[in-house]
């Protein structure tokens, strides 16, 4: 495992196989947004796992965990989070089949508005309460209309929460 950087910045920044950049803001409004919504996380398609495991140090009694494909296991993506908070799937368009427990899932700089749909449809009415998905956002309009179709119409973009200005933070839950 890599160590976990000392100190976030103030100002967002990048940092080395992470896609976003990264600010203490960013883990304050995560933080928020997840304290509305009691219970897991699971973040789908962590990479590094950097972000995750930034979380899972700095929020009290944070409830995360991961999945990633397998393939990515082997040329060992995941530096960050612990492997026993990490699952993992056979390809791009596998489901990880316990995602139906998670109040929350978290999607971050996801590729494909198809894996999401997948996830919604087999996922749905669950125990998921909301959706947070932090992406460029010339692209959150691909994955706004995927979630629009489903149960989550309730959408907001979280302000100031800790990222470049071309980037955000968008949250979708249940009316
Ligand atoms: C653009 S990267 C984002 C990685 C990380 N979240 C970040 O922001 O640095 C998308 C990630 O999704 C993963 N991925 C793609 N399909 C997946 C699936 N079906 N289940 C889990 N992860 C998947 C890829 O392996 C890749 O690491």
């Amino acid at each position: 495992m890599s160590e976990l950087p000392k100190h976030l910045p103030d100002e967002p920044s990048f940092h080395a196989g992470c896609c976003h950049s990264l600010s203490k803001q960013l883990i304050t409004s995560l933080d928020h947004v997840f304290s509305h919504t009691p219970g897991s996380v699971l973040s789908i398609g962590s990479g590094a796992g950097l972000l995750e495991a930034l979380l899972l140090a700095n929020i009290d009694a944070l409830n995360i965990q991961a999945v990633e494909i397998q393939d990515s296991k082997s040329l060992g993506i995941n530096r960050y989070m612990p492997e026993d908070l990490m699952h993992y799937v056979g390809g791009t368009y596998d489901l990880f089949p316990g995602a139906g427990t998670a109040a929350t899932w978290l999607l971050v700089y996801p590729r494909d508005p198809r894996l999401v749909a997948k996830y919604l449809e087999h996922f749905q009415g669950g125990s998921l309460r909301q959706i947070v998905c932090i992406c460029p956002r010339s692209e959150w309009q691909r994955f706004e209309d995927i979630v629009r179709d489903s149960s989550f119409k309730e959408i907001t973009e979280v302000e100031d929460s800790g990222l470049q200005a071309y980037e955000g933070t968008f949250v979708a839950r249940l009316p």
